[in-house]
Order: structure tokens, then C-alpha cells, then sequence
């Protein structure tokens, strides 16, 4: 068995926060354990909970459209998330939940390698960096710890407000240009991202 399936199923058996008393499932993640581009939601819904699988539910389907509008499936991607288990009635996770499931997502990053973390929503983006706010650095690019990041808006933010659909979609046009731009300058080095352009990325 690989780490990277090793630590899922130490997630999958995880007790260390309250959230394991209500799931049905843990939702460690999914996708090419050598995936260049990684995805971090916020936390399982209903349908993840159910299934054991993120992003599966409304605001997975709106996901998979936004992969594909870039030419990407979601099986050449990993997808993640900041808790693996659902809180209850999709309430927002709490600090002590997201501090005791910080070295799941962790040790994934540190497996994975991505070249490209893409946070979804602004729990996501506290995560990474603590001090920014999601409506000043969406669709921007950052770079930490030689990794190149884009934060954007939540998927399912699009669901309940109808303008955040483009925006969403603007912001994900940009994912193949920080992409290139990541494979072919180490973050060291990084320079700034050039506008969006129609790119084949596999
Ligand atoms: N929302 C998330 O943040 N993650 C999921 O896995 C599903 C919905």
C-alpha cells in the first residue's frame, strides 16, 4: 500500500475532533497521487458524506464543468478538502476541527507534490494564508513554500448567487497559464503569470 493510501485510511478511521461522532463516511480525497494540480474544498456535504468521495453533490457537478471548460476531467486531478469529515447540517467547520485535521492536508500536500493548489472558498484560503480575504486575492496568483497557489471563489457560491458564476469561471481561465508558468519556473523564481490564453494542458 502506497503512504498516500496509508494516510487515507488513517483518515478514514480518524476519532481526533467531534466530527467523527455524526459522519457516515471520512472523505480523505481523491485523485493521481502524483496530480500536479490539487483542489481544496471546505468540507464533505451530505453527498460526500454518503459516498466517501468529495465534491460529488451540486457543487461537484458545477465543478467538473469548470474542469472541463479548461480541457481537464476530474480524474487528472486530486480533490480535497480542509476537514475530511461532514460537519453537522453543513455548518461552517470550527477552528478546533480544522486544527485537528491540518496534518491530514498536510502530509496529502507533502505526498502529492502538486505544482498548482487551487483553494475553493475562504476557509480554504485561511488555511494557506490566514491574513487574506477572498474577495481581494481570487484569481490571483500567490506563491508559498515553492508552490504555486490560485485562490477562488467556493463552487457553490455560484449556486446561490447567479453573478459568481463568471467569476468563478474568469478565475478558472487562468489555471492553465499558472500551470505552465509552474512547470516550466520553480516558484523560487516565480515571475508574474501572464493573462489567460487557450492552452492545452495534457
Ligand atoms: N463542498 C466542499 O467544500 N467540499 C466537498 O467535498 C463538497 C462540497
Amino acid at each position: 500500500m502506497s503512504e498516500l493510501e496509508e494516510l487515507h485510511q488513517r483518515i478514514a478511521s480518524c476519532t481526533d475532533c467531534d466530527l467523527c461522532r455524526n459522519r457516515t463516511h471520512a472523505v480523505p480525497g481523491e485523485g493521481p497521487p502524483n496530480a500536479e494540480l490539487l483542489f481544496v474544498g471546505e468540507g464533505p456535504g451530505f453527498y460526500e458524506d454518503q459516498q466517501a468521495r468529495p465534491f460529488v453533490g451540486p457543487a461537484g457537478r458545477f465543478l467538473e464543468e469548470l474542469l472541463a471548460s479548461i480541457g481537464l476531467q476530474r480524474d487528472q486531478v486530486f480533490i480535497a478538502n480542509v476537514v475530511k469529515c461532514r460537519p453537522p447540517n453543513n455548518r461552517d467547520p470550527l477552528p478546533g476541527e480544522i486544527e485537528s485535521c491540518r496534518k491530514y492536508l498536510q502530509q496529502q500536500i507533502e505526498l502529492i507534490q502538486p505544482k498548482v493548489i487551487i483553494s475553493l472558498g475562504r476557509y480554504s484560503l485561511a488555511w494557506f494564508f490566514p491574513r487574506d480575504t477572498i474577495s481581494k486575492v481570487h484569481g490571483q496568483t500567490k506563491v508559498k513554500d515553492g508552490i504555486y497557489f490560485m485562490p477562488m471563489y467556493h463552487p457553490a457560491a455560484a449556486l446561490h448567487a447567479g453573478n459568481m458564476r463568471s467569476v468563478i469561471e474568469e478565475d478558472f481561465k487562468k489555471i492553465p497559464a499558472v500551470l505552465k508558468r509552474a512547470r516550466e519556473a520553480p516558484p523560487a523564481q516565480a515571475a508574474p503569470v501572464p493573462e489567460p490564453e487557450q492552452m492545452r494542458l495534457f
